[in-house]
Order: C-alpha cells, then sequence, then structure tokens
C-alpha cells in the first residue's frame, strides 16, 4: 500500500513503521536508515502528525530540546500543560528539578537531549495508551538514530518500562545499567522528577542514579 506524504517518506527512508490511515493497519515499510533525514525533517514530521488522537487537543507537538551532539539522551513520559504551552519538553516544575538534578552532576539543559516517549500532551496528564506509545515510539526511534547516544536515561515508570519492555515497577528497573537496543547503548532508568517532588525521600536513590550515569559518561568518555 502507497503511504502518501513527506512525513510518511521521512519515516520511511529511516526504517521507521507508520501507521496507514486505511483499514488502521500498522504497515512497516521498506527501507533503512538513510542519512538523507536529518533534524529538521523529523521535527517537522512530528510537527504535522496526525496518526493518534492526541494531535486534536495540542497546541503544538513537543519535539524535544538539547544538543545534537549530546553523550546523554533523558526520556520522559509525555508533555504536561506547560511543556504543551512552551513547545518543550521539562519546563515546568519536574524540568526545573530536573535542571537542579543535571546540575548536580556538571551537566545542563543545553548539553544532553531530552525528550519524551509521546509528543503531544494526554488529557489531565493521563498515562500514554499503549497504543498511542506505539504510534509515537518511532518518532524518538528516529531521535535515537540521529543521536546516538552514550548514554540513555530513562526517567520514571512509563519510560523505563516501554523501552525496556519490562512490567517490572520502577524500584525494581532503577539503579542498575541496562543494555539497550542493537548498538548496546547503555541505560540507565530512574525516578521521574515528577515522583520525587511529591516523594523528597526517594531523591537519594535517584542522586545514586544519576552517579551512575555520571560513571558511565566517564568510562565512555
Ligand atoms: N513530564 C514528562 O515526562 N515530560 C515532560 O516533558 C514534562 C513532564
Amino acid at each position: 500500500m502507497r503511504v502518501a506524504g513527506i512525513r510518511d517518506q521521512y519515516l520511511e527512508a529511516m526504517g521507521i513503521p507508520v501507521w496507514v490511515s486505511r483499514g488502521q493497519e500498522q504497515a512497516e515499510l521498506p527501507g533503512s536508515a538513510s542519512p538523507d533525514v536529518d533534524w529538521d525533517q523529523l521535527q517537522a514530521a512530528v510537527r504535522d502528525c496526525t496518526l493518534c488522537g492526541l494531535h486534536r487537543r495540542r497546541t503544538q507537538t513537543v519535539f524535544g530540546v538539547g544538543s545534537h551532539d549530546a553523550d546523554l539522551l533523558i526520556i520522559g513520559e509525555a508533555p504536561g500543560a506547560e511543556e504543551d504551552r512552551r513547545g518543550e519538553p521539562f519546563v515546568g516544575r519536574a524540568g526545573q528539578l530536573l535542571n537542579a538534578m543535571l546540575g548536580a552532576i556538571q551537566l545542563t539543559r543545553d548539553e544532553v537531549y531530552i525528550a519524551n516517549i509521546l509528543k503531544c500532551q494526554p488529557p489531565n496528564n493521563r498515562d500514554p495508551k499503549p497504543e498511542e506509545a506505539a504510534t509515537c515510539t518511532p518518532y524518538l526511534e528516529g531521535q535515537m538514530k540521529l543521536l546516538r547516544p552514550r548514554v540513555i536515561l530513562a526517567l520514571g515508570r512509563i519510560a523505563a518500562q516501554l523501552l525496556l519492555q519490562s512490567d517490572s515497577p520502577i524500584g525494581r528497573l532503577r539503579g542498575k545499567e541496562f543494555s539497550f537496543g542493537e548498538e548496546g547503548t547503555p541505560l540507565v532508568a530512574s525516578y521521574h522528577p515528577a515522583y520525587l517532588l511529591r516523594s523528597p525521600s526517594a531523591k537519594t536513590k535517584a542522586w545514586e542514579d544519576l552517579l551512575l550515569v555520571r560513571q558511565i559518561l566517564r568510562i565512555q568518555s
């Protein structure tokens, strides 16, 4: 089946599965990672995306922010209200805590790359539905292919379980190093900053996770 549209061409060129509208079937389009697909093209594909119902109520998509040369990729769950308004991930209260956490390991937002599983805000900040995550994940995969991070930090249960394909609680997934994807990128899971705002006593464990990230980054450099 032919899938039209420039967004689909970009996704196809990157070897990313595309949802086709007719019959709501999922089609794996041919093609492997293409050096022709760049950040601007992928961002435009996300900006124009209407593949799930979340596009109807968004103010704007929230693609990601940071350095395209970053060693560390931080992955959260989904934009909240403030992120939806400003078009940038982690700019609300949880984002301020994330900035402070990064500062504690001598990193700034500009030096890392920050993205979410979902690029659109779910209503009332509910958890992403599995079909929304499945539809949106190819964009994150595109970001990973372009960035080729040396370490991934998954923040919160949703991101950690999805990336690790696990249903273990975040308390079991955090605190250790996993190997992610074909390239075996080191992945550390930790508590979501929004959870840390509600449960400050978990900050000690989050700090341990950050030290692990820093240690892996140093070993790799
Ligand atoms: N929580 C997330 O997981 N991501 C954001 O961008 C903001 C809050």
